[in-house]
């Protein structure tokens, strides 16, 4: 049985993904490292401080602790700027209608960011009251891909981890999903999301019964 859906946020439910390469592509920018969209792409679901180590890495580039405690804060400055603008029209397609449907089949809905400002992009899309337990990424002992957030997110909901389901457009995202011993749906790219059971090219898309259908073949 399904107990619960556990999603990402960044590029799941709403855009922000988006912000968060605007935001690493000026502090590369000033830094004089090219930073691309496939860059880009092995950055989402990585936290703050592992993301800047990679752009770092990526141009050869040693900082002291003050200079990369000062390149965080102007990243998130500029990324909290972005999401100052976020409202419930950013939610994509397709999520309220899931979220109806599982509430319909009893299955409990979770929150598993990586993102410490995940809670004011929730409050933000108005989507808070939505759901039964939201994941605090600042209290996990090891980011994406381990698999800590999503244990910690169906701990909070009671439910047993090989009965969730979990929902990631990134590769370090669908890795902690697996990594949880849960059944991993992707939205995005099937070519980029090869770890996941079952993906879908977006939320609009995302098929409850389908999933549910993939879900239970995949347990027996
Ligand atoms: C999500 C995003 C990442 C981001 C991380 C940390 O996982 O996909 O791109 O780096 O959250 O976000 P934060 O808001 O804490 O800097
Ligand atoms: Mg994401």
């Amino acid at each position: 049985t399904t107990d619960a859906v556990i999603f990402d946020l960044d590029g799941v439910l709403t855009d922000t993904a988006e912000l968060h390469f605007i935001a690493w592509q000026a502090i590369a920018n000033k830094l004089n490292i090219t930073f691309d969209k496939e860059d880009n792409e092995k950055l989402k679901g990585v936290d703050r401080e592992n993301s800047l180590k990679y752009i770092l890495a990526k141009g050869n580039l040693a900082v002291g602790t003050a200079k990369f405690e000062q390149l965080l804060k102007e990243k998130n400055d500029q990324y909290l700027t972005l999401i100052n603008e976020v409202n419930p029209s950013h939610l994509f397609d397709g999520v309220l209608s899931c979220f109806a449907a599982l509430k319909k089949s009893n299955v409990k809905i979770g929150l598993a960011s990586a993102s410490k400002n995940a809670s004011l992009v929730i409050s933000k899309l108005g989507i808070e009251h939505l759901f039964d337990f939201i994941g605090d990424a600042a209290s996990v002992a090891n980011s994406k891909p381990a698999p800590d957030i999503f244990l910690s997110v169906a701990h909070g909901l009671n439910v047993l981890p090989k009965n969730c389901i979990g929902v990631e457009d990134a590769v370090a995202g669908v890795r902690a999903i697996k990594s949880a011993n849960m059944f991993a749906v992707g939205i995005g790219d099937n070519q980029i999301l090869t770890q996941a059971d079952l993906v879908f090219p977006s939320m609009s898309e995302f098929d409850f019964n389908q999933v549910e259908t993939a879900f239970l073949l995949s347990a027996t």
